[in-house]
């Protein structure tokens, strides 16, 4: 044993990562001597050599993993900092990130290797052959093993191919009239809680009207008032339930176990959606919502494969024009996964951006002209493309929020196979790596003056909207976000409409610019706000 600890920090070489199986046999032989050699030694001897081997090995192959790169030169033994990942500071993201452009952690078994560099990260991004996105096991649980979310190489993008049109132009012009449905509703919510003039934190409300605009988005008018409500209230068990480190199964009364229940009664109602969209989509109606605007897809696809086989119709099919018509369950699993990955990025925009308008007067002011002047001085007057198109301003402020403090800070990849990150380093088969994304956000050499929030830098002549390199809010590549387009125009929409009806104001607390990690971020007291009527919410001739 004592042979193997002298030898241990030769074993951390940098490029030995791919011959790494050699020096373990090697360990395993000894292992195997010392056994022979063991008779007659008494059981806590045999117990505290094996534990001591152990920990030897635990060290031995994580200075061996490690290499070259930043990191602990010493695992706490077995578990790592198994107690700070399971309440991650931002402090300590921030600290790692800034350790160098790759760094390293070991978690129990897991070797997690961290890109914090924006060319190191888009290269995890754009290497689908060597990594796939890193999914908690829960959230297979959750989101059922088979969804299309999970597919990887060839079949994810074939399958992704069909969903695109789902957030054309054309698709969100169909989506915001129920959006701004939901803006009415929550924000006259707000000025009914804000009533007594005392400022309460409004993170969670946030979260409620991003999951009302996504079920009215994604399944319209097919889900009931009351599923909304239930689900809006209690999507925040989803994302409990999604802990990096969760027991394999699911126990009762635990948090994966709400978050599973919370997630078969979103299942089952989508799926009761779309039984109901089919019969009205056959029917020839106009499509209002996202699961429409799909099935529809895919009865056009059947039918023009009918004219094909027919021979009416000649020549290649469309990629579009392939896909088959889906089960209900299949169907209500993609369009959950719509609302599982929008639901905490979107919360956490919308928290930072109420919270930043009531913070910048000067900003608010310049979003309220522009409100007023692209609606031609009508406050009233409904949201559509063509306006928000229009809105140069406020779609700034939108992307310099989610440049300031973007909601997704990171994401975990797999390695399937070892992977040369760098010259001298390469991950090994089996690690997870980590492509950065707040890092490249905020590089000085990038953007002057990265961690002041600042509209401006994205207005003609400003250095932020030629950086496309840096702009990884939504990530690069195969998984890119599929609603990216979509959540901008949200954030557009919600904010614009809110800064013409009502004032807010902030009040800050010795947390309120510190960050909070809850999946994604949020500030640290959860944004304490009190609404007041700007103008009242209905136009005063309606009754
Ligand atoms: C502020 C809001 C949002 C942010 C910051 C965000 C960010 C991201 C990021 C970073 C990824 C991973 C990309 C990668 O691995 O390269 C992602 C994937 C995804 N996002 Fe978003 N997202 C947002 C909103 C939405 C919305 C509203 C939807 C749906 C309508 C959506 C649907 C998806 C889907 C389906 C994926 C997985 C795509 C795939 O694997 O092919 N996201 N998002």
């Amino acid at each position: 044993m004592a042979e193997i600890t002298a030898n241990s920090s030769t074993f951390a070489h940098p490029s030995a990562v791919s011959s790494a199986e050699q020096p373990f046999q090697s360990l395993v032989n000894t292992v195997g001597e010392l056994g022979k050699s063991l008779e007659g030694i008494s059981a806590w001897q045999a117990i505290i050599t094996i534990l001591l081997l152990s920990v030897t090995y635990d060290q031995v192959r994580y200075l061996w993993q490690k290499g070259s790169i930043a990191g602990p030169s010493f695992k706490i033994p077995f578990m790592g900092p198994f107690l700070e990942s399971m309440n991650p500071k931002f402090s300590e993201y921030l600290a790692k990130w800034n350790s160098g452009p790759l760094s390293c952690v070991s978690v129990f078994h897991k070797f997690v290797v961290i890109a914090s560099t924006r060319d190191l990260a888009r290269k995890v991004f754009n290497s689908p052959a060597y990594v796939s996105p890193c999914v908690v096991d829960v959230a297979k649980k959750i989101l059922r093993p088979s969804n299309w979310v999970f597919l990887d190489g060839k079949n994810h993008v074939e399958y992704r191919k069909g969903l695109n049109g789902l957030f054309s132009r054309q698709a969100m012009g169909m989506y915001l009239p129920g959006q701004e449905e939901i803006y009415d509703t929550y924000f006259k919510r707000w000025l009914e809680i804000s009533k007594d003039g005392k400022p309460r934190p409004y993170m969670s409300e946030f979260r409620d009207i991003n999951c009302a605009v996504s079920l009215r988005t994604f399944v319209g008018h097919y889900i009931t008032d009351e599923a909304v409500k239930e689900i809006s209230e209690n999507y925040y068990k989803i994302t409990e339930a999604l802990e990096l480190v969760n027991f394999p199964i699911i126990i009762p009364f635990t948090k994966t176990w709400y978050g599973k229940k919370c997630a078969d009664f979103v299942l089952n109602e989508f799926a009761r959606c779309a039984a109901l969209s089919k019969v009205a989509m056959e029917a020839g109606k106009e499509p209002g919502c996202t699961m429409d605007a799909w099935i529809k897809s895919m009865i056009e696809a059947r039918e023009a494969a009918k004219k094909h086989e027919s021979g009416e119709l000649e020549g290649e099919m469309k990629a579009s024009a392939k896909i088959r018509v889906f089960s209900d369950m299949e169907i209500s699993m993609t369009i959950f996964t719509f609302l599982f990955a929008s639901q905490d990025a979107s919360s956490s925009a919308s928290t930072w951006q109420f919270q930043l308008l009531a913070d910048r007067p000067d900003v608010m002011a310049k979003v309220r002209e522009e409100q007023l002047r692209v609606r031609g001085g009508d406050p009233y007057k409904r949201l559509d493309l063509d306006l928000i198109d229009q809105m140069v301003y406020t779609r700034a402020v939108v992307k310099e929020q989610l440049r300031y403090r973007p909601p997704v800070i990171m994401v975990p990849y797999e390695v399937k196979k070892s992977f040369k990150l760098t010259e001298n380093y390469t991950v090994p088969k089996g690690a997870m790596v980590i492509p950065t994304l707040y890092p490249a956000l905020h590089d000085p050499e990038v953007y002057n003056d990265p961690e002041a929030f600042n509209p401006d830098r994205w207005l003609e002549g400003g250095e932020a909207e030629a950086a496309k390199k840096n702009w990884l809010v939504f990530g690069t590549g195969p998984h890119v976000c599929l609603g990216q387009n979509y959540a901008i125009m949200n954030f557009m929409s919600m904010i614009g409409k809110a800064s013409l009806m009502m004032d807010w104001e902030h009040h800050t607390t010795p947390q309120s610019e510190d960050i909070k990690v809850f999946a994604t971020i949020f500030p640290e007291d959860d944004c304490h706000l009190v609404f007041k009527e700007r103008l009242p919410l209905t136009p005063p001739t309606s009754s």
